[in-house]
């Protein structure tokens, strides 16, 4: 079976990419990942604030002179899986000699400023693509939503502008008009946007009177949210759609397909069953797609669309009361 998809200029054998994740930290992970099936892989964010602390860092080295040792604690202590600059990019070349499928650099970020210049370096490192993580919080009460749409705009704008290698924004699910939002972002040149960035939501202690970090991972119940913007999307825009967030098996992949995604990422299923998991998948959508007598993905991607699906109005309001009203006491 042709499993074949084109996403972000990149031909892809299948449309299975591993999202960022820790999966990506090392390379016998990779490796696996790659052998196992996955059509490309997307590295850990390296964070805006990384970046920042490490820019810091080096300046007060520079002003206190080379061997200033303490300045070194400035350096952000890397918390959890993530690295920093300093070993990010040595690790993306590594990956890059390591495998053959497409790395894809993840940078992540909320403000326009001198960390985007940092994409420059990771396509001098051999990136293939880079996504771009805009995980922005709306906390300031002054801030309005137009705003915050323009600083996403100016972030993906100032990486574009960087380098030459595609840029795919991930985006929250939370804006007022996401189409019109990802027209702008096609505008400004990103070839691609990735749905959706997972808020994680903290919990709070009610003993200790702290906010407990909560990480669950997905089911595939998460899924349903992406699959009405693919359709929506893919029916007004050209650039590339990938789906991130509860896709967990054969039927969710061929399901965010259909809807339109271009690649789909998947972690929390392979944090769960391991990188074996991309071949199972693979093998039963090509039963599937045979046993339904498709010759290829391509023929049956966005065939669920909303300019192509029988009734668009399932996407759309018209459904929601048709929906409360199926609920049987
Ligand atoms: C442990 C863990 C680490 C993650 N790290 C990153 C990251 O560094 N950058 C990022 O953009 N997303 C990160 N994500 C989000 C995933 O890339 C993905 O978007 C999310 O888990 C939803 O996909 P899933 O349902 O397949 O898990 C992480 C997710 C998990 C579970």
């Amino acid at each position: 079976m042709d499993l074949t998809t084109h996403y972000l200029g990149l031909e892809l054998v299948n449309p299975i990419v591993v999202g960022a994740c820790p999966l990506g930290t090392s390379l016998d992970s990779i490796r696996a990942l790659a052998d196992g099936g996955a059509s490309a892989i997307v590295l850990p964010s390296l964070f805006e604030e990384e970046i920042m602390a490490a820019a810091r860092a080096a300046l007060e080295i520079e002003s206190a002179g080379a061997g200033f040792a303490e300045a070194g604690s400035y350096l952000p202590n890397p918390e959890g899986y993530h690295i920093g600059p300093g070993q990010y990019l040595a690790h993306l070349e590594a990956a890059k000699s390591a495998v053959k499928i497409p790395v894809i650099a993840s940078l992540n970020g909320a403000s326009a400023g001198g960390w985007t210049e940092y994409a420059k370096k990771m396509e001098a490192a051999g990136a293939d693509a880079i996504e771009l993580n805009t995980y922005l919080l709306p906390f300031d009460i002054d801030e309005s939503g137009a705003e915050i749409e323009q600083r996403t705009v100016d972030i993906v704008a100032a990486v574009k502008g960087s380098v030459s290698i595609p840029v795919a924004a991930k985006l929250s699910p939370f804006f007022s008009s996401l189409p019109n939002l990802v027209k702008r972002l096609e505008g400004v040149g990103a070839d691609g946007v990735v749905l959706f960035n997972r808020f994680y939501q903290p919990d709070v202690d009610i003993e200790s009177l702290e906010v407990a970090p909560n990480l669950r991972l997905s089911t595939s119940d998460e899924l349903r949210l992406r699959l009405r913007w693919l359709a929506v999307l893919s029916a007004q825009t050209k650039i590339s759609l990938a789906a991130t967030g509860g896709a967990h098996s054969a039927v969710d992949v061929i399901k965010a397909v259909m809807c339109g995604a271009h690649a789909v990422q998947m972690v929390s299923a392979l944090l769960i069953h391991g990188p074996e998991h991309i071949g199972r998948t693979l093998e039963a959508m090509t039963f599937w797609l045979t046993d339904h007598e498709y010759a290829s993905l391509a023929q049956m991607q966005g065939s669920l669309s909303l300019a192509k699906v029988e009734n668009p109005k399932a996407f759309a309001r018209a459904n929601y009361m048709k929906m409360l009203d199926s609920w049987e006491m």
